[in-house]
């Protein structure tokens, strides 16, 4: 190992060795921890959070048919013994407020609030003069929506917040957003004399997080100043997942489904469990 690699190890295990110690210097009493997800879609972020081992008091979107597909997958269906999201709710953030949330789910206790606002507001693959600053965009309406994520921040005060975004997010108007969401966010609570948070961009790359898909995002992260947070510069892919995984590795051993063809649904798989691959495993259930 040369001397370069070798200090980069080390560097990653103290990080790590840091983490965890701000982790476990965080815990709280009563686990699991709580979450809420904000703009949920289909379920995504909510699924990863559960893997994670936190509970879901709600998650929250305004498409019925998102809405429905979270529900069938992530409360109807038994999931490997995860906890069943115990809100699902149809609702437009911009007019569903914090309080009654916090009346619906019987508490006003959340530790981490997690969410993706709409992206096509930021989104380089609607560029409009090359810069993804042009007239449509900046009057497209779906660009404030953080601030109603920002609301909810402010008024459960979690302990970790984590918007998601595309990079867009980052040049649009010159930059001004991204400056804007984080400004907004380090002040959050400051007028009623709560702590606010510490607040750090991130960019992750789904792919050498084990997803079989290049997809790049903006994560925004936000952890309350009264504890003593820390940001993984590096993350790791999860526990049985692989880094830099190809779409073919993943599921190319999936029946042939031709257009008009197949059944919604079916046993996976008895070839490929007796033909196990540790790199499949982890990234697609086998059931
Ligand atoms: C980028 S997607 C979220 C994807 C999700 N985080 C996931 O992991 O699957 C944005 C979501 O915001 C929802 N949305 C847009 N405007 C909304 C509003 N005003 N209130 C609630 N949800 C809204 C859309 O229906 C869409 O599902």
């Amino acid at each position: 190992m040369s001397s370069e690699e070798e200090a980069r190890v080390t560097l990653k295990a103290t990080r790590l060795r840091e983490y965890q110690a701000a982790k476990k210097a965080t815990r709280n009493d009563a686990d699991p921890q709580t979450f809420l997800d904000l703009f949920c879609g289909c379920g995504g972020f909510t699924l990863g959070m559960l893997r994670s081992g936190l509970r879901c008091l709600a998650a929250i979107d305004s498409d019925p048919a998102a809405i429905a597909t979270l529900q069938a997958n992530l409360v109807d269906r038994d999931h490997l013994g995860m906890a069943k999201v115990a809100h699902v709710i149809e609702r437009d953030l911009r007019i569903f407020q914090p309080d009654q949330l916090a009346a619906l789910i019987g508490t006003d206790h959340v530790d981490v609030i997690v969410g993706g606002p709409p992206c096509q507001g930021f989104s380089t693959a609607r560029k409009v003069d090359g810069a993804n600053h042009g007239a449509r965009l900046k009057t497209d309406s779906r660009r404030q929506l953080y601030r109603d994520f920002l609301r909810y921040v402010q008024f459960f005060q979690p302990r970790v917040f984590v918007m998601e975004n595309v990079l867009g997010l980052r040049t649009a108007a010159g930059g001004a957003y991204f400056t804007a969401v984080q400004k907004e966010a380090r002040e959050l609570g400051r007028t009623q004399r709560k702590p606010g948070y510490r607040v750090h961009g991130q960019v992750e790359d789904s792919w050498e997080l084990g997803v079989p898909q290049k997809r790049r995002r903006q994560l925004i992260i936000g952890v309350r100043n009264d504890l003593p947070g820390y940001f993984l510069p590096e993350l790791n892919p999860a526990p049985r997942a692989e880094a830099r995984i190809c779409l073919g590795t993943a599921i190319g051993d999936l029946p042939i489904l031709r257009a008009g063809g197949g059944e919604n649904e079916r046993n996976y798989d008895a070839v490929r469990v007796a033909s196990y691959s540790p790199q499949i495993e982890g990234i697609l259930e086998v059931r």
